[in-house]
């Protein structure tokens, strides 16, 4: 128990890379740290903390299968059990995650 307490004050400090949070370079900018809260709280859910997929697809090499336009389209309007995140997020939240996708996972 404390042992778990210990784990996840380090993660909340950020002193020890987690499982599950795909790490950013160092020189991220905001707007990648930004994609990256975005899909920790709405995606990883059903597409991993990582990306390699779950209830959602794998998206660890989203780049390669779809143009950056094509990949938006989906996160904007959903498509099957994906759901529509348009009017949920942002358009410049929507440029965060898809960036975030295609470069860091
Ligand atoms: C409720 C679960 C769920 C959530 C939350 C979710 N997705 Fe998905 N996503 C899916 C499923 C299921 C698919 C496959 C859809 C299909 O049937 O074609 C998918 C497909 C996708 C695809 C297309 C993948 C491909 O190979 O064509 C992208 C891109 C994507 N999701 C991005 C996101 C992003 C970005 C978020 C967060 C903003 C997100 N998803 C949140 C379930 C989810």
């Amino acid at each position: 128990m404390l042992r778990l307490l210990a784990v996840i004050v380090a993660c909340t400090l950020g002193l020890v890379a987690c499982a599950g949070s795909p790490e950013l370079p160092p020189n991220a900018d905001e707007q990648l740290i930004e994609g990256s809260e975005i899909f920790r709280a709405r995606c990883a859910s059903c597409h991993g903390p990582t990306g390699t997929g779950g209830i959602g697809r794998p998206l660890t090499d989203i780049e390669d299968r779809l143009t950056d336009a094509e990949q938006r389209a989906v996160v904007v309007t959903g498509r099957g059990t994906m759901p529509r995140f348009e009017g949920v997020l942002t358009d410049d939240e929507i440029d965060a995650v898809v960036r975030f996708t295609r470069e860091i996972l």
